[in-house]
């Protein structure tokens, strides 16, 4: 009880302090966002290699990443899979507040604001397009059947995860794949995924299934 106590105690002063990070200049959040990059150990690769082994004779893929935060697995898949991809879509609001539960929304409005400019800047690519819009409404530009793949990481919530599924599911190809962060992370994920499908496959922290 005591330690439960401490606990939540603990994740509440953390998500406190990561609030109140606030630098006066753009260059100071840019350093900020340079020294987290290095420090994280989010896995960025995963995507990359369940495309590279479900749809490796594909060239000229198009890809979707929904929630796209310091831009790790953008930078990294497209260089992993460089001459494969045509466009590479982010989709991300970069708003804070999202979901108290995700340590990701407690950063402030203002260093979200910064956040997009500097992904931008530092995926500096003609493939990239970073569209800074909620996934709710970023999948009405999509035509159906246009995705070869696509990478749910946005608002980990039971409902966000169901939507997201049900919005983007007829907007990837035929065999094409839907791929999901998190999913021994937070519940809702999981249930989500369990409840639209019966064929999942997992990879670590990650369900994928092919359309
Ligand atoms: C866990 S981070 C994503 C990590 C990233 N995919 C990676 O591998 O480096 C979650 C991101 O989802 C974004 N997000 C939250 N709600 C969203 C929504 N409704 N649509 C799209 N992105 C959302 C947040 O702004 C945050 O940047």
């Amino acid at each position: 009880m005591i330690n439960k106590i401490k606990n939540k105690l603990k994740i509440k002063l953390r998500n406190y302090k990561i609030s109140k990070i606030s630098f006066q200049e753009y260059s100071d959040y840019k350093n900020f966002f340079i020294q987290e990059d290095k420090k994280s150990n989010w896995e960025s690769s995963t995507f990359s290699e369940i495309i590279e082994k479900y749809l490796k004779q594909n060239k000229k893929l198009n890809l979707v990443e929904i929630g796209v935060a310091r831009g790790e697995t953008a930078k990294f898949t497209l260089s992993r899979l460089d001459s494969s991809i045509s466009t590479y879509t982010g989709v991300d609001p970069y708003e804070s507040n999202y979901d108290s539960t995700d340590i990701f929304s407690h950063f402030n409005q203002q260093l979200m604001d910064n956040l997009y400019i500097y992904v931008v800047e530092k995926i500096n690519d003609p493939r990239f397009n970073l569209m800074r819009k909620k996934s709710n409404q970023a999948y009405l530009e999509f035509e159906d059947n246009s995705i070869d793949a696509i990478f749910i990481d946005g608002n980990h919530s039971y409902s966000a995860v169901l939507e997201d599924i049900k919005n983007w599911r007829s907007k990837i190809k035929k065999n094409g794949l839907m791929i999901g962060d998190d999913y021994l992370t937070f519940d809702g994920v999981r249930k989500a995924v369990e409840e639209t499908f019966r064929n999942i496959n997992q990879v670590g922290n990650t369900w994928f299934v092919k359309i």
